[in-house]
């Protein structure tokens, strides 16, 4: 999968976001079977089939350029949705190390990376940046070296820190997040960040994948899917600015559902950093409309039965109930009831 076009689109206003038929089945589908439950759904993070999300560790896809563009104008607006307490520069570095050497490796007609010591030059074509600097050394970069390799990178990312047995929110660069916030979030552990979140406590889901993470090594990464959905391709769905697209919930009818009603799937990354012993969190967002999931007919069949399962503080939580039965219903002119398969 070697992107060299990148669309001309947007995640506001006109909402011209959409996915090439190549990017359709790009897209990581996140269910193997009719239902759907929280569980500790964590697998090594090792490539995958060839034009999958899974390729490459950290995917570049056709929506790099208008991600990164979208991103600068959240940024340009609030401020706050980059945040680093001092203790994590160490961590910052590792992080800016793990982004270049992961994407000039996987894409190297896109990106380069020159070590000579401590003295690093690093070239992204896309965005037509060519810098030199001092790997360690702050004053040689423009920008705080977790800032300035979030700007060039799909994903939202959190940097954690380790200590106590837990892990601590530090820093991080958010700005396509479904409904949290970084500011609110940032200094809080693992089982305070995810407070808000109904019935996987209970499962004791949170302890075991605390306890997995502690103990996560250097260059075995791991991942997780998380998805839910959006109204219009809206990447900005922060709490600050709820009241842009919170509304948009109530706009969903039988006639624009499959332009307006959106999957959205996090593949979730999680690595051990090597100087800090702090961890990389990158959440990549991928969106597809119901319209694009139905050219896949098993997604077509599986997706109204997903919808369809879910506990209802499950779908509560993720602010789906005013316009789940609507969609399940759209969906369905699609299920022709077949049996599906277990896997994707
Ligand atoms: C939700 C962060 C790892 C399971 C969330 C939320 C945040 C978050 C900010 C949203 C909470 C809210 O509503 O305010 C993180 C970070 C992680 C991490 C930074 C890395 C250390 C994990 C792992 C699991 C997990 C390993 C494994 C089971 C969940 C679940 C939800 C959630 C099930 C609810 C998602 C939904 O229904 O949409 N996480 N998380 N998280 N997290 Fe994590």
């Amino acid at each position: 999968h070697r992107p060299e076009t990148f669309r001309d689109e947007t995640f506001r206003g006109d909402f011209s976001y959409a996915n090439s038929p190549g990017n359709i089945r790009h897209f990581p589908f996140p269910f193997h079977e009719d239902h759907y439950r929280y569980s500790v759904n964590i697998e090594p993070h090792v490539p995958g089939l060839p034009g999958s999300a899974f390729e490459h560790l950290i995917d570049v896809d056709e929506h790099y350029l208008a991600e990164m563009a979208d991103r600068a104008q959240v940024l340009a607006e609030d401020p706050l949705r980059y945040q680093a307490l001092p203790h994590m520069m160490l961590a910052q570095w590792d992080t800016l190390e793990l982004l270049m050497e992961e994407q000039a490796r996987a894409y190297p007609h896109l990106f380069t990376l020159e070590r000579n010591g401590d003295q690093w030059r690093w070239i992204n074509r896309p965005l037509g940046i060519d810098d030199t600097f001092t790997f360690g050394d702050p004053s040689t970069l423009p920008r705080e070296p977790l800032d300035y390799i979030c700007r060039q990178t799909q994903g939202d990312i959190a940097l954690m820190d380790q200590r106590e047995g837990n892990l601590w929110m530090d820093a991080g660069m958010i700005t396509a997040q479904a409904d949290w916030s970084l500011d609110f979030d940032v200094g809080m552990n693992f089982h305070e960040w995810h407070a808000p979140v109904p019935l996987a406590p209970q499962m004791g889901v949170f302890d075991r994948a605390l306890k997995y993470l502690l103990n996560l090594q250097v260059g075995k990464p791991v991942r997780r899917l998380n998805w839910t959905m959006t109204i219009n391709p809206r990447l900005d769905t922060s709490p600050e600015t709820y009241p842009k697209w919170g509304p948009d919930r109530t706009t969903v009818t039988p006639e624009n559902v499959g332009q307006k009603v959106h999957l959205r799937v996090e593949l979730q990354s999680l690595w051990r950093l090597p100087r800090s012993n702090g961890m990389l969190f990158v959440i990549r967002g991928y969106m597809m409309r119901m319209d694009e999931v139905v050219t896949v007919p098993k997604w077509g069949r599986r997706l109204p039965r997903v919808l369809e399962s879910l506990p209802p503080e499950l779908a509560e939580y993720k602010g789906l109930s005013r316009y789940r039965q609507t969609t399940i219903d759209w969906l369905k002119r699609h299920d022709d009831g077949a049996p599906t398969s277990p896997g994707i």
